[in-house]
């Protein structure tokens, strides 16, 4: 395409999922002369998106519900009519899942592409006139490429349908998604038709500040997103492994992350060290690096990027080797309380939770676990845990089992010792002198977020492991 840069009125989003919905509802909020559609096959999930009580969204995130009652209605629609969708559409987003495959070639690794090849074969069926795709889900380096062959192929057969392909790649964290939309340190657009790049960078332009709308080409941008992710968990497994360090040689790893934080070049953030990552983004998008650099035949940059999720597996089973060690060396039969589910707190997603390894190794040793978390449901954690909750106590059969608590109080009753794996507000002002008595003497605290008193803890006649930190035992 040459000539001018397209004017975008009509926005169409495939995928009304956790990054579509709330990406679309930003664009629709700053841009009240652009009509957003976000459609998906999932009409249960449309039909929350539709719901008149903003409460029950199928997102959770904090402001959410404002923006979307904003423009709901106004400039921002939910749909089950992908093709209508599509073919109004002046721009569509390909917002649409990527799992980790978890069979057939790059199993474990690569992503699974069979509904972004899906979407895009939607879109060049149904497109009309000129149609600028832009990939909004996180895709390997080069899935332009076959987005790109699939519209060229309908182009060739309908003289009077074009396409730009673009990548756009996504940076929000949940939790803070409707700030990081709102206030993004930077976007990124891909690509290598400059009319498109313009188009899309013009819609942003509405509320983010020209500096901060970066172009690059396409397989720039789409390598971008996973380096980003890909050097932030990196960060986290370093500091994890310093930790570790940490606890064998007296040193305390807040005092060393304040101490290397206060170094411009390293900075203050993404130095807190815990129980390792976890979140739907940040191990798929390095298992799909590792694939990637292992297919270009780069083994030693492969081999560099699987240590960080390596470290961040290790972490986690240390963890519970560490409880297990502490607690005389078995814990079968006792109880043992988690508090904490969810991969960080604010949050009720479980993907990829350092809760879900401890505990696994912890019933896999026979622990009796008693789980507490304020926002995941126990159909969750038993789809987690691969293992229905049971009420029975299995006493010293060596079979594990975990039941749920209604309070973290319900939790710690006669527990032997508590862990705590997520960092929840609530987590920070427990009352130890009170929930010291009702546990299981000698009795431990595990603390994998390091967000108790060690002073208020110790007082209480309880022992006490921290996180990295090497001042305690
Ligand atoms: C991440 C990226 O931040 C975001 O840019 C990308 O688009 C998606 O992936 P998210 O998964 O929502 O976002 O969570 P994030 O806040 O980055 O935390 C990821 C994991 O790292 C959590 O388990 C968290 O507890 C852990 N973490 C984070 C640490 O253990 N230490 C830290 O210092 C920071
Ligand atoms: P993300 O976290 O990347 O937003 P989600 O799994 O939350 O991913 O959402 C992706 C959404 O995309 C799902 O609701 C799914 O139903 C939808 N989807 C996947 N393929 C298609 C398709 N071909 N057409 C319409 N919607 C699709």
């Amino acid at each position: 395409m040459t000539g001018s840069v397209p004017a975008i009125r009509t926005i169409c989003c495939i995928g009304a999922g956790y990054v579509g919905g709330p990406t679309m509802a930003v664009i629709a909020d700053r841009c009240p002369g652009v009509q957003v559609t976000v459609v998906d096959l999932n009409a249960e999930r449309i039909a929350a998106w539709n719901d008149a009580d903003l409460s029950r969204l199928p997102v959770y995130e904090p402001g959410l519900d404002a923006v979307v009652g904003r423009c709901r209605g106004r400039n921002l629609f939910f749909s089950t009519e992908v093709e209508a969708g599509i073919a109004a559409a002046d721009m569509v987003f390909l917002s649409v899942n990527t799992p980790t495959k978890t069979k057939g070639l790059g199993a474990g690794q690569a992503s699974d592409l069979r509904w972004v090849e899906a979407s895009a074969r939607s879109v060049a069926a149904h497109a009309q006139g000129h149609t600028i795709v832009v990939e909004k889900s996180t895709l390997p380096v080069r899935t332009a490429a076959t987005v790109q062959a699939i519209l060229q192929a309908a182009q060739g057969e309908a003289e009077c349908k074009t396409f730009s392909v673009l990548s756009n790649p996504e940076f929000l964290a949940e939790g803070t998604a409707v700030p990081d939309l709102e206030q993004p340190d930077r976007v990124l657009i891909g690509g290598d038709d400059p009319q498109a790049i313009e188009a899309l960078a013009s819609v942003y332009a509405h509320w983010v500040p020209e500096d901060r709308i970066l172009r690059t080409n396409l397989w720039s941008s789409e390598l971008s997103k996973l380096t980003a992710n890909a050097f932030l968990a990196q960060r986290i497994s370093s500091i994890n492994s310093i930790a570790a360090f940490c606890e064998s040689t007296g040193a305390d790893v807040r005092e060393v992350a304040r101490a290397i934080g206060t170094d411009s070049r390293i900075g203050p953030k993404f130095l807190q060290a815990g129980p390792g990552f976890g979140g739907s983004c940040f191990q798929k998008d390095i298992l799909n690096l590792v694939y990637l650099c292992g297919h270009y035949g780069l083994h030693e940059v492969a081999a560099y990027w699987q240590s960080v999720v390596d470290l961040n597996a290790w972490q986690q089973h240390r963890i519970a080797r560490l409880v297990v060690n502490n607690l005389f060396g078995t814990v079968t039969g006792k109880r043992l309380a988690v508090l904490g589910f969810a991969f960080k707190a604010d949050t009720n997603d479980t993907r990829d939770a350092p809760a879900i390894r401890i505990c696994r190794d912890l019933l896999e040793e026979g622990a009796d676990l008693a789980i507490y978390d304020p926002k995941v449901a126990p159909e969750q954690i038993a789809r987690d845990l691969g293992m229905a909750p049971s009420a029975s106590s299995s006493g010293l059969t060596g079979e594990g089992r975990w039941q749920l608590a209604g309070s973290v109080h319900d939790a710690v009753c006669s527990a032997d010792a508590v862990l705590i794996l997520t960092e929840w507000q609530a987590f920070r002002q427990l009352s130890w002198p009170e929930l010291a008595p009702q546990m299981r003497q000698p009795a431990w605290v595990f603390d994998a977020r390091a967000v108790v008193d060690p002073e208020q803890v110790r007082a209480a006649g309880l022992r006490l492991w921290r996180v990295g930190d090497g001042n305690i035992g």
